[in-house]
């Protein structure tokens, strides 16, 4: 029988078992939450940006989710943190699997949970700002 972990590598392993970012934020200044509709996973993502430079100084997750979309939020998050918001909202599916160092085929949708949610974080923080 195949063991299912055979298909990821060290650095999705690594960020799978042992996230540096997950949890949930206390007072965050947003928060973005996506639903994958093909598989159900959800994942949460929380800000906490600096008012004066635009720079995201915190940053959390929490998803209910595969493996994948695990390692890819924790990527997500290192990637993130410390950018300007106009920075971090080109982080993409590509830019999380090149620093995961790829994702087998059958899991590629996963790390597009992440770029979505930040994404929708951002807008939400923008609407915030200006209204
Ligand atoms: S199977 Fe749903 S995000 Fe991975």
């Amino acid at each position: 029988m195949q063991n299912k972990f055979e298909q990821y590598n060290k650095e999705v392993m690594k960020h799978f078992l042992k996230p540096k970012y997950s949890g949930k934020m206390k007072n965050p200044d947003v928060i973005g939450r996506i639903k994958n509709n093909m598989c159900g996973d959800i994942m949460e993502v929380y800000l906490k940006i600096d008012k004066k430079t635009n720079k995201i100084k915190d940053i959390k997750f929490q998803t209910m989710g595969c493996a994948a979309a695990i390692a890819s939020s924790d990527v997500l998050c290192e990637l993130a943190k410390g950018k300007t918001l106009q920075k971090a909202k080109k982080i993409d599916k590509k830019k999380i699997l090149e620093k995961l160092r790829g994702l087998p085929s059958i899991k590629m949708h996963c790390s597009v949970l992440g770029e979505k949610t930040l994404k929708k974080a951002i807008e939400e923080y923008e609407k915030k700002i200006i209204s």
